[in-house]
């Protein structure tokens, strides 16, 4: 195994790791290094990585079993496991609010199927010259940061997920009409998990919901339940719980849907490209 070096970032999360070069399958004990790594930091950023989407989906696949969007139109020709996320191609993809919104769509990946991602790797291929970041919230501490009340209570609570969430609110921040998802394999309607969740890894509890995919409390009104979401959302993704990646051409962010909560950052889409290539890690243990 070549010499990984992993340098933390000042965020309650993120680490990068330098030494680790994708084009090829890691060894065992490379895959112990990023596990462990993913474990202890919960994003991990992979600079200078010029991939080939077979080269990502093989060393993805090393990690754990794929799974592919459901957006069907949204698959990379020829290698399905890439989810392709930008606005280069026929259609646009993106999980931002329209520039200049500060509304964001923190979320968590696949929190809507009955099995979820445990981990995403997603690699920038062109970005913008501003705007288009990734936020990241660390859900450990945001549930580290409850009084012991609320920690009591919401460990009592399930929440609702519905990809009907994120729809009403991608609709929302599209110009008129311009708001297309495209072919869709069929998803749950929705699917119910406990608002706390222990992390399999560590034993920690975390935050399990996202701002808009999260449609409900179980036992609550809508508006109650809405709004019990829009104040944790708040509370989750205070500044001191966050790292921003301000993306660099080729860099691969690899992160850990189970403790981590991410939310793209708008940019100008008339002026400015951005394409992304994503593979999506299947959750292999319990929620619940
Ligand atoms: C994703 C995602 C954020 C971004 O690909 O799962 O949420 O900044 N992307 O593109
Ligand atoms: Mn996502």
């Amino acid at each position: 195994m070549p010499a990984v070096s992993i340098t933390p970032t000042d965020a309650a999360l993120g680490a990068t790791v330098e030494g680790v070069d994708m084009r090829t399958p890691p060894d065992d004990a490379t895959i112990e290094v990023i596990e462990t790594a993913l474990e202890t930091y919960g994003v991990l950023i992979f600079p200078n990585q010029i991939v080939t989407p077979a080269q990502q989906v093989t060393f993805s696949a090393a990690l754990g079993p794929l799974e592919l969007t459901a957006n069907i139109d949204a698959r990379l020709d020829g290698q399905p496991e890439i989810f392709v996320v930008g606005n280069t191609g026929a259609k646009t993809v993106t999980f931002a609010p329209k520039a200049g919104s500060d509304d964001l769509e923190w979320h968590t990946d696949h929190i809507h199927r009955s099995e979820p991602s445990r981990a995403s790797l997603l690699y920038a291929k062109e970005i913008p010259e501003e705007g288009g970041d990734t936020l990241f919230a660390c859900m450990y501490s945001a549930y580290d940061g409850l009084s012991l009340e609320d920690k009591e209570a919401y460990g009592r609570l399930e929440a609702i997920h519905s990809v009907a969430g994120l729809r009403a609110y991608l609709r929302d921040q599209a110009e008129e009409d311009e708001y297309d998802p495209g072919r869709q394999e069929a998803m749950p309607e929705s699917v119910t998990w406990p608002l706390v969740r222990r992390h399999p890894r560590t034993g920690r509890p975390a935050l399990y919901f996202g701002a808009k995919i999260t449609i409900g409390i179980r036992g609550r009104s809508r508006e109650d339940g809405l709004r019990f979401v829009r104040e944790l959302t708040a509370h989750a993704t205070q500044p001191a719980f966050v790292y921003r990646h301000v993306w660099r051409k080729h860099d691969a962010v690899l992160w850990d849907n189970r403790r981590a909560l991410h939310a793209a950052t708008p940019f100008d889409m008339e002026r400015h490209r951005r394409l992304m290539h994503r593979t999506t890690l299947r959750e292999t243990e319990p929620v619940a």
